[in-house]
């Protein structure tokens, strides 16, 4: 199948690359010259493990390229994927302006029959009106499906060729029959393809996106419930996901959700429910306590060394907003170091994918470092943000070294306070029992 992909970011470049990797010729296309002319270089412009071995192989085997020509894209394919992105705008409702400027552009563009598969996360009822915008100006029949995506960064290749489920949101049967035919190599293991209306597919995106962050919300909660009355976080949390109707995943308490995806569609669906004059209270408090997790750390650096933090520097390790990605959008990390910044303090970052990112947002306000060590030197604590890998089993000596003062603020919950103790750090991290 000749397919076009719009929007090379972590979903369009994943999606386009896995369907090029099972068989299909695909064109991704960007608005962004220099990313593209990167990715035609063999240049990944965002940091995915498997990816650069994917997309490399795809463009020498002829199956993958990269344009900015939307046009020629759509011209030579019968489905084109739309997944530019969608930020939120002041109002906390999704900005659809790139959604709907590229469907009108393949709209235009489309010879014959032709597929606009939404991918974007986009509010119920966007192809409804995508429909409605595209119906003057389409030359030939065209159907506007939502097919959702639900990767993960850190391992969207891994979930793009073996989701849960893949959701087809379509009131056309030549679609649905089509979309079935290009998801059908990712779903061999007998996971469902589940058909249904385009504004239920819209929705499934949405509510599970929220599930997910308000899980994070609650256990954050719980988690701070558990230091006020002296129980341990990670005890409830066990006995809690041992129950098959609650299960274990996303219950791990730390320095709230971040990202390009919770935050946003916890807002828009917000938005979307006052729409239709629902008041979604659960998702305000959902993010509510997801802003006051977030200052949660900085408080208790505050409480250690006082309010004012002249004179003070302190090692970051960890930015990205979780590990596996170099992705800082809503990153509880940037709250972080703009609250000490804002307390006079000096900031030394160290993170193993995100530091150009972080320099992009940070310029000199900080200082970066190559490895976690060097990010150490002569700082008065240790602040962990993010759980890469690397940081679980550090040289604990090493850092008693480095640091003027033996203090860490885990956000993660990566060392076993006992250890801790016993290694003679001061060590704070969340809903953990006192040792
Ligand atoms: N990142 C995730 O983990 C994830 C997971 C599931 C769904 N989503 C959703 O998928 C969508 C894309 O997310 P992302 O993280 O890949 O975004 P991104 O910001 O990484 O990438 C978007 C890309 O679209 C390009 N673009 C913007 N306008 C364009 C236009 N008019 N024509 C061509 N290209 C254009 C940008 O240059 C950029 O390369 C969003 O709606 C997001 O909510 C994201």
């Amino acid at each position: 199948m000749n397919i076009a992909v719009v929007g090379t970011g972590y979903v369009g470049l994943v999606s386009g690359t896995c369907f090029a990797e099972s068989g299909n010729e695909v064109v991704c296309v960007d608005i962004d010259r220099a990313r593209i002319d990167a990715l035609n270089a063999g240049i990944i412009p965002i940091y995915e493990p498997g990816l650069e071995e994917l997309v490399r192989r795809n463009i020498k085997e002829r199956r993958l390229s990269f344009t900015c020509d939307l046009r020629a894209a759509v011209e030579q394919s019968m489905v084109s994927f739309v997944s530019v992105g969608t930020p939120m705008s002041p109002n906390g409702a999704a900005d659809l302006t790139g959604v709907f400027s590229v469907s009108e552009e393949i709209a235009r563009a489309a010879k014959g029959y032709h597929i606009i598969a939404i991918k974007s996360t986009v509010p119920v009822g966007t192809n409804d009106r995508i429909r409605e915008r595209i119906k003057p100006i389409a030359n030939s029949r065209i159907d506007v499906c939502s097919v959702p995506e639900f990767l993960k960064e850190g391992s969207a290749v891994e979930d793009f060729m073996r989701p849960d489920r893949v959701v087809i949101g379509s009131s056309s049967e030549q679609a649905t029959a089509i979309l079935r035919e290009i998801h059908a190599p990712f779903v061999r293991t007998d996971n469902p393809i589940l058909v249904m209306h385009p504004r239920s597919a819209e929705l499934t995106k949405y509510a599970s996106n929220a599930m997910l962050a308000l899980r994070i919300s609650f256990i954050n909660q719980m988690a701070n419930l558990c230091e006020a009355v002296g129980a341990e976080i990670n005890d409830v949390r066990r006995g809690m996901g041992a129950d098959r109707r609650i299960g274990s995943q996303f219950l791990f308490p730390g320095v709230g959700y971040g990202g390009s995806c919770f935050p946003k569609d916890v807002q828009a669906l917000i938005h979307s429910a006052a729409e239709h004059h629902l008041e979604f209270t659960m998702l305000k408090a959902t993010d509510e306590v997801n802003a006051r997790q977030k200052r949660l750390l900085f408080e208790r650096v505050q409480q250690h060394f006082g309010p004012d933090l002249t004179g003070r520097c302190f090692a970051i390790w960890g930015l990205a907003f979780k590990p596996r990605t170099d992705d800082m959008r809503e990153a509880p990390s940037l709250v972080m170091i703009e609250e000490l910044l804002k307390a006079h303090a000096r900031v030394q970052v160290h993170d193993p994918e995100a530091l150009e990112n972080a320099r992009k947002i940070f310029g000199d306000r900080v200082s970066y470092h190559r490895t976690n060590y060097e990010a150490l030197s002569q700082a008065d604590a240790l602040i962990i943000l993010t759980e890469w890998n690397e940081f679980r089993h550090p040289n604990f000596q090493r850092i008693r070294a480095e640091l003027k003062q033996p203090v860490i603020f885990d956000g993660r919950n990566l060392y076993d306070p006992a250890l801790m103790k016993a290694l003679e750090f001061r060590y704070y991290s969340i809903g953990r029992r006192p040792i």
